[in-house]
C-alpha cells in the first residue's frame, strides 16, 4: 500500500522512558507506522549539549531502543537508528546554521530555560540545538513530526528555517507539520510540572508493579480538595486525566468521576484503582521488554540496519542541499 508521506521523530537517550514520553510521543510513533514511512532517531548528539558525564550514553541508547521496540515500534516497518551514526546530519546542520539568525536562537524559550538549568554550561552546541533538530527533520524530508507539546517552538523554528533556505537556494527542503497526541503535555506526580526525569517526578514504563504503586500513591491529586468527603474536581485532577487514558474499562470512568465529584470516593482510594489499571495496561509492554532484553545483539543489529537505511536517504537529500547551495 502506498504510504501517505514520511514521519520523523527523535528523542534524547535518557534511558528508561516515562509516561510523558509514552503518551506524548511514543504512542504516536507506533500508530503512524502503518500509514507512513517512519524514521525514528535516538538523538545522542543532542544529548551531548547537556551532558558533561557521558559514560551512560551507550547504555541509555540501548535501553531507549529496547523500550521503543517493546512499545511496538517494528524495525521491519520503521527505520530506527542512532543520530551520530548518520553523520550527514552534521553537514546539513552546518548549511542550515548559515540561514539561522542568532537572535532567533537566543530568544527561543527552550534555550532560555536551559540557560537557567545549566548556567555553568551554556555551550555553543546548546544554542545550536534547534538547528540540529531542523537538520534531523529536513534530512529525511519529513512531512509529519510526532512530539510532545514542549517541542512546538522547535517545530515552528524548523518551518521558518526551511522557508528561508528554500527562498534563498530553491525549493529543496520540506516544511514539516507537528503532530500532537491526545495528551500532549503529561504532568508529573507533583501535579504542577511537566513529567520529566530530571525533575524526578516521573513514572517509568518499566517500573515494577510495586514501584508503580508507590509512585502513584505519591501523586498530587485535585488541589481544591482537602478532606476525604469534600466534593472533588476531576477536571483538574492529574490522576483522573491519566486514569482516563489507562482505564481497563473506560465505560466505568463516568461513574468514578461522579463518585469523585460527590465525595464518595477519596483520592487515596482512587489512586489505588488507577495504579491497578496502570499496571494492567503496561503489563504486556513490560513482558515484551523483559523478553527483548534477553537478546541485546538483536537490538544492536536493528540499530545498525537502521543507520544503513537512514544513510541511504540522507546521502541523497544532503547532495540536493549542497547542489542548491552551490557546493561541489
Ligand atoms: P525527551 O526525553 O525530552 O527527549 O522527549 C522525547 C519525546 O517525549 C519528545 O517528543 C517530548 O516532547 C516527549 N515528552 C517528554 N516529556 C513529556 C511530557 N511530560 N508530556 C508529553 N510529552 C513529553
Ligand atoms: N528536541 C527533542 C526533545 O528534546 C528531540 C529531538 C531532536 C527531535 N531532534 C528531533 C524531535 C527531531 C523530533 C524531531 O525531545
Amino acid at each position: 500500500m502506498a504510504k501517505k508521506g514520511r514521519v520523523f521523530s527523535g528523542a534524547r537517550p535518557t534511558g528508561r522512558q516515562h509516561l510523558g514520553n509514552y503518551l506524548g510521543a511514543i504512542q504516536n510513533y507506533v500508530a503512524l507506522q502503518r500509514d507512513y514511512e517512519c524514521v525514528y532517531c535516538i538523538v545522542d548528539l543532542h544529548a551531548l549539549t547537556s551532558l558533561t558525564e557521558t559514560r551512560e550514553l551507550r547504555q541509555n541508547t540501548y535501553e531507549m531502543a529496547l523500550e521503543w521496540l517493546a512499545a511496538g515500534l517494528d524495525p521491519k516497518e520503521s527505520i530506527i537508528f542512532v543520530q551520530s551514526q548518520v553523520p550527514q546530519v552534521t553537514e546539513l546542520h552546518m548549511l542550515l546554521s548559515m540561514v539561522t539568525p542568532m537572535g532567533r536562537l537566543v530568544r527561543l524559550p527552550t534555550f532560555k530555560e536551559k540557560v537557567r538549568q545549566q548556567p555553568d554550561n551554556v555551550n555553543y552546541g546548546l544554542l545550536g540545538y534547534p538547528v540540529l533538530m531542523a537538520a534531523d527533520i529536513t534530512l529525511y524530508k519529513a512531512n509529519v513530526v510526532p512530539v510532545g507539546e514542549d517541542q512546538a517552538p522547535h517545530l515552528e523554528f524548523t518551518r521558518e528555517i526551511v522557508r528561508r533556505f528554500n527562498n534563498i537556494y530553491g525549493e529543496v527542503l520540506v516544511e514539516p507539520q507537528i503532530l500532537l497526541t491526545q495528551v500532549p503535555r503529561v504532568m508529573g506526580i507533583d501535579g504542577v510540572n511537566k513529567m520529566s526525569k530530571s525533575l524526578d517526578n516521573h513514572i517509568e514504563l518499566a517500573a515494577t508493579p510495586e514501584e508503580t504503586r508507590k509512585r502513584v500513591m505519591q501523586m498530587v491529586t485535585d488541589p481544591a480538595r482537602k478532606y476525604r468527603n469534600d466534593p472533588g474536581h476531576p477536571e483538574i485532577c492529574n490522576v483522573m486525566t491519566l486514569h482516563r487514558v489507562f482505564a481497563s474499562d473506560p465505560s466505568q470512568m463516568p461513574q468514578i468521576e461522579a463518585d469523585c465529584r460527590a465525595g464518595t470516593i477519596g483520592c487515596a482510594e482512587h489512586k489505588r484503582m488507577f495504579a491497578e489499571d496502570l499496571n494492567r495496561a503496561l503489563a504486556s509492554l513490560r513482558a515484551r521488554r523483559a523478553e527483548l532484553a534477553q537478546h541485546p545483539q538483536m537490538i544492536r543489529d536493528v540499530l545498525e540496519d537502521g543507520a544503513c537505511r537512514a544513510q541511504a536517504i540522507a546521502r541523497v537529500v544532503l547532495r540536493e542541499a549542497k547542489d542548491a547551495v552551490g557546493l561541489p
